[in-house]
């Protein structure tokens, strides 16, 4: 698939059919993870791929209650490694980390879409809750909860803002 159409098409996927992702198709989410670009090439991100049903239901609780999250047969939750990147200071700790994280995600939910698969950035959620549930060490900071799963839904794209708001030519 062409880049250009994966960032036009995927489209956040909140309902999920009950099918299991073959292992290739997890490989090449994994994949996307690993490759994306990172501060000083530190990658400074951690990915919890969860398929425990008990989990996946209390990741839906953490996330105020976004129960749809355990609809999904993997749900990966992002997290931000402060310890991998404390060399540059809190720039790297409070940014740095969490961009390497955040920049692996939307590589890994264009390969999602353009295996067929569809996911979902869930951002609203405690992140002590979180780190609760998967007995996270102190530094590493959930930054994302991504369930993916083949869609039963096929949602319209909501409106953007025009280039003329969001882009300044100087
Ligand atoms: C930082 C961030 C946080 C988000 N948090 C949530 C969330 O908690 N729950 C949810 O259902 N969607 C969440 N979304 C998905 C957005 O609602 C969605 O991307 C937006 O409405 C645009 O729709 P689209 O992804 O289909 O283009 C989040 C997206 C981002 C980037």
């Amino acid at each position: 698939m062409n880049v250009y159409t994966a960032i036009k098409e995927r489209r956040s996927i909140r309902c999920f059919e009950k099918k299991d992702i073959p292992q290739d198709a997890v490989e090449r989410l994994i994949d996307a993870l690993l490759w994306a670009p990172s501060a000083g090439n530190l990658q400074s991100r951690k990915f919890y791929f969860v398929r425990d049903a008990a989990l996946k239901q209390r990741l839906g609780e953490e996330a105020l209650g976004q129960r749809f999250l355990a609809g999904a047969p993997i749900v990966i939750v992002a997290c931000a490694d402060e310890r991998a990147v404390s060399k540059y200071g809190p720039r790297g700790t409070g940014l740095y980390c969490v961009q390497d994280a955040s920049i692996s995600i939307m590589g890994m939910m264009l390969a999602a879409h353009e295996l067929g698969l569809g996911s979902v950035w869930v951002g609203a959620f405690s992140e002590e809750g979180v780190s609760g549930v998967l007995d996270l060490p102190s530094w590493l900071r959930p930054v994302a909860i991504v369930p993916v799963g083949y869609p039963a839904e096929t949602p319209r794209a909501p409106k953007r803002v025009s280039s003329r708001e969001a882009v300044l030519f100087l």
